[in-house]
């Protein structure tokens, strides 16, 4: 056997006896209350088709980028797809990035320079905080959603606005709770104190706002990051912005830059995703059912052991690791695909079971599934 770092032994084993090591699932053949395919465009045979149709139209037969996009992996399609997800979305440019974790470890990596402030939601994603970890700039935390307790940060810090720039930063849509920031409020806020706002947008593309685009409004943000690896069913992520810091970004973000870039396939995915968003019923379907789950929750007296929400993620809160697995087994034993969050994900006494609604669960087993769950928590 190979030789292994004892430091390393007492991690794992230490995650083991707490109950909390990761290992990878096989892929089982439940009923999907877990994937972030949304509205099911993982598995579309159209989106699988056309991609390749487009591909050959576009002479673009090739397996891999070959190389960084600032070497040999910038084809033709980035531009293409970056000039129509811009329009789309009406941003004056966009960047795409390999994934989403990228596209936020390159942004906050690189853009707050030494001396300026990033204020962040307290449950923003890992990716944001690594890149805020790699950053220069100092980073102070604001409590979930809580534009009060943001504004006195704000105001704390007012003075280096002089020299230096206040960066704040949410997601439109919490990944680990389903809910959502008031954006106009914060918006306002921001520009009122003249901070730079950026905006995760990766579980509400596909899912909310105008057209199923995001929610937030590219007006009064800086930055608006993207992911395609949710409800559009592919891979990849763009940041969303001017000319100017699309610019700085392919200049100065690392995670950009040295890295091979996308494979073609991979772009003619995104491009063909965005125009099945646009004629398919998915989202609407989505939406459906995501007021159906409301209803049944409220039918089943389970509204107030859930955190409040209007996307596609719905969290039941059950204290305590060992709890929260157990309900989460008798589920998945009763062919529900539903995954336990356990700390330190979340924070101690946050655990929660998450349930991931598709445009393509039905109203059978959303009831199902709720019905289920009460009768293992309403005891
Ligand atoms: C809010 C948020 N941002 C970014 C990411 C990372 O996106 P990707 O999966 O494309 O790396 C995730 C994925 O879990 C996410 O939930």
């Amino acid at each position: 056997m190979k030789k292994f770092p004892k430091k390393l032994a007492k991690k794992l084993s230490g995650r083991e006896e707490k109950g909390v090591l990761r290992q990878l699932p096989l892929q089982i053949n439940s009923i999907d209350f877990s994937s972030n395919d949304y509205l099911g465009f993982a598995k579309s045979q159209e989106i699988f088709e056309l991609s390749h149709e487009y591909l050959v139209s576009e002479n673009l037969m090739s397996n891999g980028a070959t190389g960084s996009r600032l070497i040999s992996g910038n084809n033709k399609l980035y531009e293409l797809i970056e000039s129509q997800i811009a329009k789309r979305h009406q941003s004056e440019s966009a960047l795409l990035f390999n994934s989403g974790y990228d596209a936020n470890i390159g942004f906050f990596s690189s853009v707050p320079q030494r001396g300026d402030i990033i204020l962040f939601d307290e449950l923003i994603h890992a990716s944001i905080r690594d890149g805020i970890k790699m950053s220069a700039a100092k980073s102070y935390k604001f409590y979930h959603n809580d534009v009060a307790h943001l504004e006195e940060l704000l105001r704390r810090n007012g003075k280096v606005k002089e020299e230096n720039t206040i960066y704040v930063v949410t997601e439109s849509v919490f990944s680990m709770d389903g809910d959502s920031p008031d954006l106009g409020v914060l918006s306002e806020i921001v520009s009122k104190h003249e901070a730079f706002l950026v905006v995760d947008e990766a579980h509400a593309l596909g899912v909310l706002g105008n057209n199923y685009l995001g929610l937030s409004d590219d007006k009064s943000v800086f930055a608006t990051i993207i992911t395609f690896g949710k409800a559009m069913g592919s891979h990849g992520a763009a940041v969303l912005c001017s000319d100017k810091l699309k610019e700085y970004l392919i200049n100065f973000a690392r995670s950009f830059i040295y890295t091979t870039g996308l494979p073609p396939h991979s772009l003619a995915t995104i491009a063909m995703s965005y125009q099945l968003l646009e004629k398919s019923e998915e989202s609407k379907r989505l939406q459906e059912n995501i007021q159906f789950f409301k209803k049944e929750l409220k039918r089943l007296d389970l509204t107030e052991k859930f955190i409040n929400s209007n996307s596609a993620i719905h969290c039941c809160i059950i204290s305590g690791n060992k709890e929260v697995k157990k309900v989460t087994d008798q589920l998945q034993k009763e062919g529900f695909d539903v995954k336990p969050i356990l700390s330190p994900t979340v924070p101690e006494n946050q655990e929660r079971i998450r349930f991931c609604l598709h445009s393509y669960n039905s109203y059978q087993e959303i009831t199902q599934v709720l019905e289920l769950l009460s009768t293992f928590v309403n005891q």
